[in-house]
């Protein structure tokens, strides 16, 4: 493993994705991780045991494609789950992995998603009315965080009164304990995760009695391709899983639909465009995905090899700033600015390869039906000066709350 001592000076950066005052009260993570990009492709924090973190599009592209060389195990920096194991399929490596994302594929596919729209728009439109009379709402809790989160219950078949229970488990999971030192919030991190577990628990037992239709049950009753053969999930097995499903489908969707808001306010010109012509609504949705990636994968090198011009030692960590691979102008005219219609925009929002994200589609439809609401019935909506958004900065970076305002409906 490289140790700091080894790594060229000129590599060594003040970088840790997990400091809260990156984001809080202003959001700088965009302009550190530019100022990173700018210093070389590939550079070295000490934070957190010490990594790599790789800026550039091309370079993050090859280690994504690459599992081979680039395992996905341990996606975090920080002991999310002590003692729990691998979280699946993201934290497997081909072809372990393989089995695993085939059968959980087709339960998340595009015409599987598109049968949702209706429901969820009705989510979306009953989310609204709960404060488009109001003039004011705090977005996250009256609508960001809600809606993946009705939509996932909903698609698990899970009672939509435990939404508390595993919201308040992933956001200490995810961010840990604000003001907490490490070795706290990791303490935190544990209780959340053996909580969680206990839940998945009842479900996975009562599912098991007494199946529907839900992907819950699905994933449950269906034998997987796995070692050669085909069998059901092990508890533990159903356990890691429906935990990164949790983790991976709410706190990604609600950042987004945070971002989608507060670059729309600065770019009033895009906003009118939007308004005026709902068919852009589909090009601006990758534009903000684009803009502001929420997830930073991990990595963590199997074997010697050279990136980007350094050289990697086997079990060196790395962690991909997506964020600024979609800001970088080898790859993208302009990048800084949001321009809705943008095309082509090969964004790595959702990751490329092996791990690519598996609920694309399902975001994707979350934003764009919720973009086509909010500026059909909310249009003018505007930022408040004296209560701004708190931003927070993790490995999922994203947005706890978020005041606005707007001309009431009547
Ligand atoms: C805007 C919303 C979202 C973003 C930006 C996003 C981003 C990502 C990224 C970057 C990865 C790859 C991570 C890596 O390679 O280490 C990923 C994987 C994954 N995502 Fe998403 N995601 C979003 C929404 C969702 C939703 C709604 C779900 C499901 C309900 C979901 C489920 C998954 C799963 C299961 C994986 C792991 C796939 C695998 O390992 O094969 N994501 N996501």
């Amino acid at each position: 493993m490289t140790t700091t001592a080894e790594v060229p000076g000129d590599l060594v950066v003040d970088f840790d994705i997990y400091d809260q005052s990156l984001a809080f009260p202003v959001d700088t993570v965009q302009d550190r991780v530019a100022e990173l990009a700018q210093k070389g492709p590939v550079v070295y924090s000490t934070a957190h045991g010490g990594h790599w973190i790789v800026t550039r599009y091309k370079e993050i592209h090859d280690v994504l494609r690459d599992p081979e060389t680039f395992s996905s195990y341990p996606n975090n920096l920080v002991t999310t789950t002590a003692g729990f194991g691998k979280f699946i399929p993201i934290e497997l490596d081909p072809p372990e992995h393989t089995g695993y994302r085939l059968a959980l594929q087709p339960l998340f596919s595009p015409n599987r998603m598109k049968a949702l729209e209706d429901d969820i728009r009705d989510v979306i439109n009953e989310l609204i009315d709960g404060f488009a009379g109001k003039g004011e709402a705090e977005f996250i809790s009256e609508f960001a965080h809600e809606l993946p989160t009705r939509v996932f219950l909903a698609l698990m078949d899970w009672p939509i009164d435990d939404a508390a229970l595993f919201t308040d488990a992933t956001d200490i999971i995810l961010t840990g304990v604000p003001g907490a030192s490490e070795e706290e919030s990791n303490q935190a991190r544990a209780e959340a995760a053996f909580k969680m577990l206990g839940y998945f628990q009842t479900v996975i037992n009562q599912r098991r009695a007494d199946p529907g239709q839900d992907v819950t049950s699905q994933i449950i009753h269906t034998e997987f391709e796995l070692e050669g053969g085909k069998r059901l999930l092990t508890d533990e097995e159903l356990n890691r899983m429906f935990f990164l499903l949790l983790i991976a489908g709410l706190h990604t969707v609600q950042g987004s639909l945070a971002w989608s808001i507060i670059h729309l306010v600065h770019n009033p010109d895009q906003r009118q465009q939007m308004i005026d012509d709902e068919s852009v609504i589909p090009t601006a949705v990758e534009e903000i995905l684009r803009i502001e990636a929420a997830v930073v994968p991990g990595r963590r090198a199997t074997r010697a090899t050279e990136l980007g011009g350094v050289s990697i030692a086997a079990g060196d960590q790395l962690i991909l700033m997506l964020c600024s691979a979609n800001r970088d102008a080898r790859e993208f005219d302009d990048p800084t600015r949001l321009q809705v219609d943008r095309q082509p925009n090969r964004h790595l929002s959702f990751g490329a390869g092996a791990h690519r994200c598996i609920g694309s589609h399902l975001a994707r439809i979350e934003l764009k039906l919720a973009l086509e609401e909010i500026h059909r019935r909310i249009p003018d909506y505007a930022l408040v000066d004296s209560d701004p958004a708190v931003m927070h900065s993790s490995q999922v970076r994203g947005c706890a709350r978020l005041p606005i305002t707007f001309t009431p409906e009547s």
